[in-house]
């Protein structure tokens, strides 16, 4: 089977074309940053996001189709980000994949964005499910045990902020640039993580939810104690401080982790593997952290490459791909979705600004 994938629910404009023959899946995989059009504002402009998707996405899609050496013809379906996400964006994907698919005669398949971050190490090392899943990106951060296709059972999610948007706030008030997670992992190599004290916030308590929203708190108060004290902050300031709040996200985040191996393996007494996905799984600090967590408790620790775990339209493809296969495919009507969770039995998590 040969898929076209198209991601829009955010910054990146993606197309991408995947197989499930032989031994190379990712058959083309292009991805265009917005990062100039959203950097002048710290942060993404929805409305910005959404222009420069529209006068993107076409001759990204034809630049993917020439790279695999394909046309629409040789296409077995064309899998879009349905949601969720910024809706102007996912709206140009979905009509895109929409007019592709009518045009053509295509399946098509709307694609959970989640379930794309969900799926990739099925993509890039075949694992097989059932699985527990450390989904962290800018706009979610949960721990899933990975099922099936469409099947997820959530043990746990941040009550307030993901752990992207700590690093992107953090960042912000540290004076670094957009996106915060790359910069703050670059800052934070020259630092001491233990000069300033910040919290591990659920650290240490029963269940597996998470909570990023205080250290960002924290964060503030240290610096604006420092900027008291002198002229704002030094280049160590920034360093020491990107450090720690890199390691207060990584204490959190393993032992929250930990807990949800112990639940996992509860439920799955032979389940062996631990999976992270979405864009803070590009951290190298988290990355090593988790593999040794997983080490201690004798699990199989898989970490796709890090320019999969950043928004791609490979994941969508991917994921369509094994919808398509148990034939779970969207009828033309189908309406984007902006939030849209995993697991809709999940309990809704306690506190403002819980994302889907
Ligand atoms: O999955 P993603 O590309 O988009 C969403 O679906 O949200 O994740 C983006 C998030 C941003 O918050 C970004 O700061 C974070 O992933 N991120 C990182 C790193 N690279 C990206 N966080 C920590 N360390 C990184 N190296
Ligand atoms: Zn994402």
């Amino acid at each position: 089977m040969i898929v076209l994938g198209i991601e829009t629910s955010c910054d990146e404009t993606a197309a991408a074309v995947v197989t499930d023959a032989g031994d190379k899946r990712i058959v083309a995989n292009l991805v265009r940053s917005q990062l100039a059009e959203h950097r002048p504002y710290g942060g993404v402009v929805p409305e910005i996001a959404a222009r420069a998707h529209l006068e993107t996405l076409d001759p990204l899609i034809a630049g993917a189709l020439a790279e695999a050496g394909i046309g629409f013809a040789d296409l077995d379906g064309v899998a879009f980000t349905g949601g969720p996400g910024l809706i102007g964006g996912v709206i140009v994907g979905t009509m895109a994949a929409k007019a592709i698919a009518l045009v053509r005669g295509l399946p098509l398949i709307a694609v959970n964005h989640l379930e794309g971050h969900a799926l990739t190490a099925r993509l890039t090392d075949s694992i097989e499910f059932p699985y527990l899943l450390l989904l962290v990106s800018g706009g979610h951060c949960q721990l899933l045990i990975v099922e099936a296709v469409g099947r997820y059972k959530r043990l746990g999610t941040t009550i307030d902020d993901a752990a992207g948007e700590a690093f992107d706030k953090s960042a912000k008030l540290l004076g670094l640039g957009y996106p915060g997670g790359p910069s703050i992992e670059r800052a934070a190599l020259a630092g001491d993580p233990a000069r300033f004290d910040l919290p591990r916030p659920m650290k240490g308590r029963a269940g597996c939810d998470l909570s990023f929203s205080g250290l960002k708190t924290a964060l503030r108060q240290i610096v604006e104690r420092l900027a008291q004290n002198g002229a704002g902050l030094a280049p160590a300031d920034v360093a020491d401080l990107a450090a720690a709040l890199q390691a207060a996200i990584g204490d959190s985040l393993v032992d929250r982790t930990a807990n949800a191996i112990a639940m996992f393996r509860t439920r799955h007494p032979t389940g062996r593997n631990l999976v992270v996905a979405g864009g803070v799984a590009a951290n190298r600090q988290l990355r090593g952290r988790l593999a040794a967590l997983a080490a201690s408790r004798d699990m199989n620790f898989v970490a796709p490459p890090a320019a999969l775990c950043t928004d791609n339209a490979a994941m969508i493809a991917w994921a369509g791909l094994e919808r398509l296969r148990l034939g779970l495919t969207d009828d033309l009507d189908f309406a984007p979705r902006p939030r849209w969770p995993l697991d809709p039995d999940a309990a809704p998590a306690i506190g403002a600004g819980v994302k889907a």
